[in-house]
């Protein structure tokens, strides 16, 4: 049937409206007229797919991937750049007025380079290959190179696709500058190390190092980062220097911080010389790890790290909170401490609006919402960082 766009839904369908029934479409952008059939039909709304496209945007362009069809990774890559930054604002804005029940205008912070920024990429192999997984199902696209990854990582990817991968299930290159390859699987380590060793720094294998250090190093600013297989780390290298300056901003400057769900640490030691003292909680053992390794590279003095699940610390009694969680967002536990606890301000760092518009509408109990920032880090993809900053109503 044929039928035009209205709008986006939150996670960049298009919407239409068919017998007053919501029907959600991928792949359009509103004003399009196209000829769709539904694939999945539920009693409030149905899911459509598009057959054909009669009148298309001008906000359409030709997507420049070879895997554009088949490959989830650029979701929304068909769009002009100007119109996805658009686009996310507008759902942002739109989330936050819907599930916290707050109006905001916020500046969105962008990068021209909306290709080649990734510093990490997670394969499969199908037939003998390296592969991604085609949006939505369980099947693998056999893959050359991905725009979304730095050069040095594509170089990468070519190197072991010349191996004989029969027995690898999974190999994560990552890195800029200084490249780890993660393997798991049956590979001869020796071959491995023959392949690679003269354009990479570190390879595991099967959680063993076997080639270089169980770290490499990623240059932030004034900060080298090292970053452990399992470690967490921001992926869009060129954006990262702009996201933390202005967590720095919003944090400002006090006696005590506290940065919940810190990684490798990052956050904490880049806002280090603002406060006296950073006691940085992280539940993964290996990112703690790195937080370490980090305070002795960057000679920062005054930041603690502990391996505990952030529901756990004791009560909450600093200037400022930097949370950073995954997802899912804060857990109830988490929200009651800060509720409970004595601090001025929270810096909510968030991948998903919609967790962090229902943790603020929890927080507003005790906090006011005072800014929100928003920054690409993934271009092409329909996902967006954002950054909040809370005050506490009683030291106002
Ligand atoms: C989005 S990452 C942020 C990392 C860091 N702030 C950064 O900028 O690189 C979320 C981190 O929270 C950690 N994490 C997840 N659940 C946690 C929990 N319940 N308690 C403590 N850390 C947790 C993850 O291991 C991950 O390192």
């Amino acid at each position: 049937m044929i039928v035009k766009i209205d709008k986006l839904s939150h996670d960049f369908k298009g919407i239409t409206r068919i017998d007053d029934k919501v029907t959600f479409v991928s792949d359009t952008i509103p004003g399009e007229v196209i000829d769709i059939k539904i694939i999945n039909e539920k009693k409030k709304i149905n899911e459509g797919k598009v057959i054909g496209y009669i009148e298309t945007s001008d906000d359409r362009i030709s997507e420049v991937c070879p895997y554009s069809d088949k490959c989830g990774g650029c979701d929304i890559a068909y769009m002009k750049y100007s119109k996805q930054i658009q686009y996310k604002k507008e759902i942002v804005c739109d989330i936050m007025k819907k599930y916290a029940g707050i109006s905001v205008n916020p500046q969105i912070i962008f990068d021209n380079n909306i290709y080649g920024y990734r510093n990490k990429i997670t394969l499969r192999v199908f037939d003998g290959k390296l592969s991604l997984i085609e949006n939505g199902s369980n099947i693998l696209v056999n893959i050359d190179k991905c725009l979304l990854v730095n050069n040095n990582i594509n170089k990468i990817i070519n190197l072991i696709n010349e191996m004989d991968l029969t027995g690898v299930n999974e190999v994560i290159i990552k890195g800029t500058k200084e490249i780890m390859v993660i393997v798991s699987g049956d590979l001869d380590s020796d071959k491995l190390i023959d392949k690679l060793k003269l354009d990479v720094d570190s390879i595991i294998l099967n959680d063993k190092v076997i080639y270089g250090n169980d770290y490499i190093i990623i240059s932030i600013g004034n900060f080298n980062y090292a970053i452990s297989p399992k470690s967490f780390f921001q992926i869009n290298t060129n954006m990262i220097d702009k996201l933390y300056d202005k967590i720095h901003d919003y944090a400002g400057i006090g006696n005590s911080l506290l940065d919940l769900y810190c990684g490798a640490g990052t956050i904490g030691i880049y806002l280090a010389d603002n406060f006296e003292m950073v006691r940085g909680i992280e539940i993964n053992e290996d990112a703690v790890n790195s937080a370490n390794l980090n305070k002795k590279i960057n000679g920062i003095k005054n930041i603690s790290f502990e391996c505990k699940n952030v529901n756990q610390i004791s009560k909450i009694d600093v200037d400022v909170v930097v949370v950073d969680p995954p997802r899912g967002g804060l857990d109830k536990i988490t929200i009651n401490k800060l509720l409970d606890g004595n601090c001025k301000k929270i810096v909510y760092v968030s991948c998903n609006p919609i967790t962090l518009a229902r943790d603020i509408k929890l927080l507003k109990d005790k906090y006011n919402f005072e800014d929100i920032t928003l920054f690409d880090m993934f271009p092409n993809t329909k996902h967006v960082e954002c950054v909040t900053v809370l005050h506490r109503k009683s030291f106002e």
